[in-house]
């Protein structure tokens, strides 16, 4: 690519920025046929393609640059600050796009002067199994982003939790596809309920950190089918998202980003995808080849897509019709999602509203784990004094890093002020403090704090303590994994003593992921908080103290040690801190691959692992206590085309809680799949003494194997067991029938 070329190519369109509309966010213009709105998004579509010109296509299928990965277009001025930034064509009232990472919440707010809200992690989000909280959490993104002038989210993560250690664990949902799809699903309708263009990513088997530029992932198709895959399959049908991210891994020898496979043959094709598939941050690598195999944008620059692509075109390399696709592809989703009919309108983010979404969603989100002789909910009448011990617990909570990263009001709560930028790859505290929320809750009584930095004084102040409770914390960033799921700073050690000095001892875990905690039988309550977000360190007073009920339930299996995860040691490439080592670049150069990663697991990903290996686990997936009790009758199936799971859920305490009802089924024999599946689930809300019948309609692609030889789903005529209740190894009911 020239940049001088690309620079001539540029002026034009410069110039038409400015002749054409004395605004960069481009007006709409109703005469315009494709204005009409009674249009389907692909007659407008097709309509403005037909009038554009080459350099126009062009310019929408590349960004304009980003510090440091690519260089920078003199059109990066009208960029609204987010992570890409693509001109529109005012002349035919193309507005342009402006992106965001957007994970669990907007990223970048600081350098930008604006405020977001940080929202849980997106794996907590999962922990709700609530399909009408993800839809708010998505929404909340959406209005976030319009208010501060963008038009297109960098959310959606929803690579299974394959490898727990991978250091995106808390930006994706869970470990299951059906979950995982349908959680995601939510969120992104959400968002592009405010007509926001919707992402999801990364698309596929991007499972760890370590080496993911180089790694080849191996996996049989059929496992990759029935797992990675179809999260992202479900995720896609149930969100009719504008835009898919291809990922930085190889899958097969091909990179992701020109993968036919994985992008014609699979998306384009078998799912019949109309959106548009952009690639992640320099995850593309080629112009005829990506072109061909699927890869209709190219992030953040245009080493591909500029005019080297023009080249190809006019050398017709690549077809007309292949530029004018995705192209098309593009204009559809603005269309669809409404991104053209209404524009960003800039206004002030709604932080009240934020804080009471946050807040609400993370009390749906947290997960109570351990609850031993009733310790828990805390009764704030009778508590003398409590010790609050952990790392910052005086100041603020744990977040998410890397691209996701939401930036606190103020700055990082454990920097001196002035000093509060998030900064890559070092750990952002949120200004939500677990003390304060605590003394809140008991003005009369002795609240004191130890940071554990010395666990003999940590425990001295426990013992003396009617409660102690311990906030421990496990940070994850993108562009890292974790060495291990123990907790970091000798956090099992201070925990370990504390418990031994009050056998009061509550954990408030804030994490991305699952962690080991060697100490779980000595203390008396465990609270996943994950990364709770701006309200987080209130909305776990409000559980521990009883205002709120918990009704979450884990969306990954906690494994007793790393010794029990399918790969007991994370793959790395050659050197740990670099995708490749010199020899792994001399591979790349050579077109092969730095080194491999090999999912002989397959199929058998989080709790699958487990049944199938009969390993006992810490906590299993789906499981989840409450201050209330549930019991399961009455279980009827319905075999059919969508088999229906009737059973009924009764509330047998005296208060209202919400019960996740957890389907599953396994497979004939020939179907050679792990013990179960998970095929379906309710989020039903009770009363105390109440109880409801409930009726779950199974897909039946749920219950179907991938026959890679007819490439379809494909039901197996034979006996399917259902089981049905509150855990993955807590299912009272069970009812074989014969489906054909
Ligand atoms: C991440 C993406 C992100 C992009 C833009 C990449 O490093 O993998 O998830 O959307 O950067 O910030």
């Amino acid at each position: 690519m020239s940049l001088q070329s690309h620079f001539v190519r540029l002026l034009f369109v410069f110039l038409t920025l400015f002749l054409g509309s004395t605004s960069v966010l481009a007006q709409s213009a109703p005469n315009h046929p494709w204005m009409n709105p009674k249009l389907s998004p692909d007659e407008r579509a097709a309509m403005v393609v037909k009038e554009m010109t080459i350099d126009e296509k062009i310019t929408l299928l590349h960004g304009t640059g980003m510090e440091g990965l690519s260089p920078l277009s003199p059109l990066i001025v009208h960029s609204n600050g987010g992570a890409g930034y693509v001109p529109g064509i005012p002349r035919l009232g193309i507005p342009p796009i402006q992106m965001s990472d957007a994970a669990y919440g907007v990223r970048m707010s600081g350098d930008n002067g604006r405020y977001s809200t940080a929202l849980t992690s997106d794996v907590g989000a999962a922990a709700s199994w609530d399909i009408e909280a993800g839809f708010e959490y998505g929404a909340l993104i959406g209005r976030e982003l319009r208010a501060q002038g963008y038009n297109m989210s960098l959310g959606g993560g929803v690579n299974l939790t394959r490898e727990p250690r991978n250091g995106r664990t808390f930006e994706y949902v869970g470990e299951d596809p059906v979950l995982a799809g349908k959680m995601v699903a939510s969120v992104i309708r959400g968002t592009q309920s405010q007509h926001v263009l919707g992402d999801i990513k990364h698309y596929a088997l991007n499972d760890q950190e370590s080496g993911r530029n180089a790694v080849n992932i191996i996996i049989d198709k059929r496992a990759a089918r029935e797992s990675d895959l179809l999260a992202f399959e479900i995720g896609i049908e149930e969100s009719n998202v504008a835009a898919v991210m291809c990922s930085y891994n190889r899958f097969d020898g091909a990179y992701a980003c020109e993968n036919k496979y994985l992008l014609t043959d699979v998306l384009k094709k078998d799912w019949k995808y109309p959106g548009f598939v952009l690639s992640d941050w320099g995850g593309a690598h080629s112009t005829a080849k990506a072109s061909a195999a699927g890869m209709d944008h190219e992030e953040p620059g245009w080493i591909f897509y500029g005019d080297a692509l023009k080249k190809e075109v006019e050398s017709g390399k690549v077809p007309q019709s292949e530029l004018d696709d995705h192209v098309r592809r593009i204009l559809r989703s603005m269309f669809a999602v409404g991104a053209v009919d209404n524009p960003p309108q800039r206004s002030v983010v709604d932080v009240a509203g934020g804080f009471e979404v946050a807040r609400t969603i993370e009390e749906q989100s947290a997960v109570l784990l351990k609850n031993a002789n009733g310790q828990l909910p805390l009764d704030a009448s009778k508590i003398r004094s409590i010790a609050v011990i952990g790392p910052h617990a005086d100041v603020g909570m744990i977040s998410g890093g890397g691209s996701a990263q939401v930036d606190p009001p103020g700055g990082n709560a454990i920097m001196p002020p002035g000093k509060g930028q998030t900064r890559w790859l070092e750990p952002v505290w949120f200004p939500t403090s677990p003390l304060k929320t605590i003394r809140a809750k008991v003005p009369a009584a002795n609240v004191e704090f130890n940071s554990g930095a010395d666990p003999a004084a940590a425990a001295a102040l426990a013992k003396a303590a009617d409660v102690a409770i311990v906030y421990a914390y496990q940070w994850e960033s993108e562009g890292m994994d974790l060495d291990s799921l123990s907790l970091p700073e000798h956090q099992d050690d201070l925990i370990a003593k504390v418990a031994a000095a009050n056998p009061h001892t509550v954990v408030v875990v804030e994490s991305g992921g699952p962690v080991t905690m060697p100490w779980a039988g000595q203390v008396s309550g465990i609270l996943e908080a994950w990364y709770g977000g701006s309200c987080g360190a209130e909305a776990v007073a409000n559980i521990l103290f009883g205002e709120v009920n918990p009704s979450a339930k884990l969306p990954l299996t906690f494994p007793k040690s790393d010794a029990d995860i399918p790969h007991p040691r994370l793959v790395k490439p050659p050197k740990a801190t670099v995708d490749a080592d010199a020899e792994g670049w001399k591979r790349i150069a050579a077109g092969l691959p730095a080194f491999q990663v090999t999912y002989d697991e397959g199929v058998k990903v989080g709790y699958k692992w487990y049944d199938a290996e009969k390993k006992p686990v810490l906590f299993p997936f789906g499981f989840g206590l409450s201050y209330t009790t549930y019991s399961y009758s009455n279980l009827k199936v319905t075999p059919g085309k969508r088999p229906q799971v009737t059973f009924t859920v009764a509330n047998t305490g005296n208060r209202a809680g919400a019960e996740i009802a957890e389907v599953y089924a396994s497979l004939p024999a020939a179907a050679s799949q792990p013990p179960k599946r998970l095929v379906g689930f309710s989020k039903v809300r009770l009363n105390g003494g109440e109880s409801k019948e409930v009726t779950v309609e199974v897909d039946p692609k749920y219950l179907s194997m991938f026959n890679v030889e007819q490439n379809g789903w494909q039901l197996l005529p034979g006996d399917y067991t259902f089981m049905v209740g509150g855990s993955s190894q807590d299912l009272p009911l069970k009812e074989s029938v014969s489906l054909k």
